[in-house]
């Protein structure tokens, strides 16, 4: 899923180089930029994981060390890792992002294709994005600038977001950017033009309203369009590319992230978004033709602790929130829904009552409890009393995983009165489920946990499973030896990494020794060059656990014979005529 993090696309930076940035960009300083960091354990500072949702801190940051690693999801690495994880960039990317936080110039660098192909990306989408924008202001942006003042859109606002129009005609955009240099396989790439059944290339967008898609950086990363005239479907957007990714994007967070408002406003349309900036409301965001994702969630709690939800007055829209809610509490975030009535959506809402009474709706927004509350009452007639008994059943459930002690008690009350029962019955019976709630979580969390002890964690989205746990402490023990005692690498004892049992870690292992055979130093930054964010992660665990290096030969002995054993183990329990065979070829070679 993230894309940039995988390798491929590495550069050679010299390791001095690296060595001093990292030094100029102490791991403590820019965790903390993103993670509030605290309580002091040992010589580590823990805080929440950024990279998964939790609510008690496993997140880690050892500065003696200069590493992070999250005991939750298995994340780590040096400060360069952590760049590339939470900003979603390439190790040459978060290379350039620190030198420049650091002020620090680049070293003259080796081409680096990916890179180099996502900066052209970047520039042929401003260059789209600007056509899109002459073509409004033109005689072929005449329908569009209709339809603009139809929707009551000004031309300050369209400006501010940078709209534009792509004109009704099959290869406008593709002759002008051919005209600036850029291939059609670009555009291709850039998802501006598809191929026809010809084999010739037209444009993706034709007689739209362009909605530039700008991610926080500023860059353009995609379009959105919306239908003017004609046929196709309401909204088209870009497709996914290297810079463009729906799910981690949110249209509109480029101004909004500057607001001063203390809140992000959620919508569901661009419509709105532009609507509700014209109107004064300049921290409304949309995801972008999907129902929010929790990384879209991640994204937003880098910039509040307030999210207020104005979807759609629909049921689809309901629906909408109630996922939203679910996502967004799961990252602490606050969240308020607006009730609007007598609209459908904020953008006609404002049309018909105007800015003063939208504030004043997110003056009286619901916090989300009451708003579940509302919901659930809805669905029930509280005058019959089998309903009153199914809608007590279903408010006790949602207020027994309130984790506020306080919050459960004022609901009980406020509900108890609304069907007049006593509230300490209430109080009570909420009280027991929340006991059995909580004991069945700590079972289901229980439950895996011993055969998961020899594992890697490995964050959620590929688990890393080792098929010879056995063997593989042993070659995790090798490797944590070779870092913390780099003279090891004299040894003429050392395997081959042919002989790990994992191939991961059998990667790590030959990445190390190759860099120490030539000499040179070791840390998870410089290593990060060359390893997968993935590789990373795991060589950070290994080094969490503990080893002894009063007499590290020894040990080193020992984790290689139980490496050889294990092998000779797997082995026996192959067909023994295969294991002659390659023994006879071994035998051959070696004669
Ligand atoms: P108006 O209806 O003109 O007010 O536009 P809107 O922006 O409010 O759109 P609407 O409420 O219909 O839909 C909400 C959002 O869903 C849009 O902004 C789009 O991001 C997305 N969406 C709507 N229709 C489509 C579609 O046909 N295709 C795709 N991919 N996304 C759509
Ligand atoms: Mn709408």
């Amino acid at each position: 899923m993230c894309h940039s993090s995988t390798g491929g696309d590495r550069t050679a930076f010299p390791d001095t180089f690296i060595n001093e940035l990292v030094a100029r960009n102490d791991i403590v300083d820019v965790v903390s930029g993103y993670v509030r960091l605290g309580k002091k354990s040992g010589s580590n500072m823990f805080g929440l994981c950024p990279f998964h949702s939790e609510k008690t801190p496993s997140f880690s940051v050892s500065p003696d060390k200069q590493i992070y690693h999250c005991f939750g999801c298995g994340k780590g690495g040096g400060v360069i890792s952590f760049i590339m994880e939470i900003e979603n960039l390439s190790f040459p990317e978060a290379v350039a992002f620190l030198a420049k936080r650091a002020n620090m110039t680049l070293p003259e660098q080796e081409d680096d294709r990916e890179s180099k192909k996502r900066s052209r990306m970047y520039a042929l989408n401003k260059e789209a994005a600007r056509f899109f924008y002459e073509q409004l202001l033109s005689p072929a942006g005449a329908q569009a600038r209709e339809y603009m003042a139809q929707r009551g859109i000004s031309k300050a606002t369209a400006t501010n977001f940078g709209l534009g129009c792509a004109p009704n005609a099959w290869d406008a955009l593709e002759k002008a950017m051919r005209e600036k240099g850029y291939t059609d396989f670009e555009l291709f790439d850039a998802g501006l033009v598809k191929k026809g059944r010809n084999g010739g290339w037209y444009d993706t967008f034709r007689d739209r309203l362009m909605f530039p898609v700008i991610d926080v950086q500023g860059r353009v990363i995609g379009f959105s369009g919306r239908i003017l005239t004609g046929e196709g479907p309401k909204y088209l957007n870009s497709p996914e590319t290297l810079v463009f990714n729906k799910g981690r994007n949110l249209f509109a967070l480029n101004l909004a992230k500057k607001s001063k408002s203390g809140y992000i406003l959620l919508s569901e349309g661009n419509i709105d978004v532009v609507s509700l900036h014209q109107a004064g409301f300049d921290s409304a965001v949309a995801s972008l033709g999907t129902s929010l994702t929790a990384e879209q969630a991640r994204l937003i709690s880098r910039y509040t602790d307030q999210v207020i939800i104005a979807y759609d007055n629909d049921g689809a829209g309901q629906k909408a929130a109630q996922r939203a809610i679910a996502i967004l509490e799961k990252l602490e975030l606050k969240v308020r829904v607006l009730q609007m009535s007598g609209a459908k959506d904020p953008d006609e809402f404002i049309k018909l009552k105007g800015p003063e009474a939208f504030a004043q709706l997110i003056e009286g927004s619901e916090n989300q409890t009451e708003y579940r509350l509302a919901q659930i009452a809805k669905k029930y007639d509280l005058s019959v009393d089998a309903q009153k008994l199914d809608y007590l059943r279903e408010v006790e459930d949602l207020l027994a995983r309130r984790p506020s002690a306080a919050e459960r008690e004022i609901y009980c009350r406020r509900i108890a009165a609304q069907v007049s029962i006593s509230p300490e019955v209430l109080i009570g019976e909420v009280a027991n489920r929340r006991k059995r709630i909580l004991r069945q979580t700590a079972a289901a969390e229980g439950r895996g946990s011993p055969t998961r002890l020899s594992q890697p964690a490995s964050g959620s989205e590929r688990p890393l499973r080792y098929d010879d746990p056995a063997s593989a402490v042993a070659e995790e023990g090798v490797i944590r030896l070779l870092y913390l005692e780099p003279e090891l690498i004299k040894s003429d004892r050392l395997p081959a990494a042919e002989e790990f049992s994992s191939p991961a870690l059998g990667h790590i292992y030959s990445v190390l020794r190759t860099r120490l055979a030539e000499g040179k130093t070791v840390s998870a930054d410089v290593l990060g060059g060359e390893l997968e964010a993935k590789e990373v992660s795991l060589l950070v665990s290994i080094l969490q656990k503990p080893e002894a290096l009063s007499n590290a030969e020894k040990a080193l002995d020992d984790y290689i014979n139980r490496i050889r054993d294990r092998r000779r183990a797997r082995e026996r329990g192959r067909d023994p005529m295969q294991i002659y065979q390659q023994r006879k070829e071994e035998l051959e070679k070696h004669t």
